[in-house]
């Protein structure tokens, strides 16, 4: 059944956005109290002090509280040059790059899809996608292609490049990645950087997950190759690294002819972003990545103990090695559709989970399992539930 408003459809522009996944499973979690939520893709920790610290005297004078510049305020940019320097190798050329602040990264792919694509225009993405990123781009009147990865969630360059079209404007690879928490070898990133290259085409890296890498994996920035400087677009949050969510920072590093456009959709949408949240992130560049590297061990423990637990269900549950993010991406051999599993898993057994169909995941049943949004104790009684109930409605009881 199509959606009226005053007795007219919606935009056909939204009608064509896949009806998001999120707000139904936390409409089936609310509605089964005690359920254990297993779906949050947030950290369990909360921002570091010098956050705090940083705020702690905003706002004593009106003009504190004015709009301020788009792109970001200085003391955020000047800190900003020096972590990307130091820690992802780039070092952001004036005559070719700009640094873009926005309210997440999220915001940032939006702005970036409006700037660089006509309606009709394409969009490589990797399956399973991030829906935000598919979403987006669908509201910007693009097309998603939607590009099939390994067995393991691997790049498949063969298949990337037999994707691109004359209408292809940017490729999008996220790594560590979500869903799949799977992270791309170093030689398979720069591949799709030169291809990039050679084609006239945006590699768009989300690294919204730098810091989460396990098992000797290296987190690598496309941005950091030789000649990568016009075409290259580096995503990256403070959502996750620094537990600052919701409070709304993102940047990117983009080439310079984007800064025009950028800045329109910016103050259309934003004017500026959120200046007390720019405080406090530029108070989480001061704890530095030490921070977040404080939690990893932990982290890494309970993704372990996930991994192990999941393997009690092979082969009608299969998980392949992720090493990365904080996310396994789960393939089960049954008939229900992922939503069907996870309502179930609800409803029956208290535990939610992702379905894959949210990811484009749509032919084989998949789920996506969260581990870093809950406190280890809790993630062990999750995934008691949860290989209890795969267990059941998997018939193996
Ligand atoms: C790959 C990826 N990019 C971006 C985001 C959103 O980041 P932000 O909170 O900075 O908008 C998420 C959040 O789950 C994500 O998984």
């Amino acid at each position: 059944m199509s959606e009226q408003t005053l007795g007219r459809p919606l935009s056909a522009r939204m009608a064509a956005v896949q009806t998001h996944v999120m707000p139904d499973v936390a409409a089936l979690i609310e509605a089964r109290p005690g359920t254990i939520s297993l779906g949050q893709g947030v950290v369990h920790y909360g921002p570091p002090p010098q956050s705090f610290d940083a705020i702690r005297d905003f706002g004593g004078t009106p003009s504190e509280h004015h709009y301020r510049g788009a792109a970001g305020i200085a003391e955020l940019h000047d800190a900003l040059r020096s972590k990307l320097a130091d820690e992802n190798g780039i070092f952001i050329d004036d005559e070719q790059q700009v640094l873009f602040v926005t309210a997440g990264s999220n915001m940032a792919f939006y702005h970036l899809v409006l700037c660089a694509c006509d309606p009709g225009d394409e969009v490589i993405v990797m399956s399973p996608f991030y829906f935000n990123h598919e979403m987006a781009i669908t509201m910007a009147n693009a097309h998603a292609v939607v590009v099939p990865s390994d067995e393991k969630y691997g790049l498949r360059l063969d298949a990337i490049e037999a994707a691109i079209t004359e209408r292809t404007r940017m490729i999008v690879t996220i790594s560590p990645n979500n869903p799949a928490g799977v992270v791309y070898e170093v030689d398979a990133m720069r591949a799709v950087n030169e291809l990039c290259r050679n084609r006239g085409i945006y590699h768009v890296s989300d690294e919204a997950y730098e810091y989460f890498t396990f098992a000797g994996t290296q987190h690598v920035s496309p941005g950091v190759l030789a000649d990568s400087a016009a075409h290259t677009i580096s995503l990256f949050s403070f959502s996750k690294s620094y537990g600052l969510a919701n409070w709304r920072v993102g940047y990117m590093v983009a080439p310079k002819p984007l800064m025009r456009a950028l800045q329109k959709s910016q103050d259309t949408v934003l004017i500026c972003p959120p200046v007390i949240s720019q405080l406090a992130a530029v108070g989480a560049l001061q704890a530095g990545p030490e921070y977040c590297r404080g939690y990893i061990d932990g982290i890494d423990a309970v993704r372990t103990m996930c991994l192990q637990r999941l393997q009690q269900l092979a082969p009608q549950c299969i998980v392949p090695q992720a090493n990365g993010a904080f996310y396994l991406l789960a393939r089960l051999d049954t008939p229900l559709s992922s939503m069907a599993v996870v309502e179930r898993l609800i409803r029956e057994h208290k535990v939610a989970v992702i379905p894959g169909s949210g990811f484009g995941l749509r032919d084989v049943c998949h789920i996506r399992i969260a581990y870093g949004a809950l406190e280890a104790n809790s993630v062990e009684e999750g995934m008691a539930r949860l290989v209890q109930g795969l267990g059941t409605i998997l018939q193996m009881a």
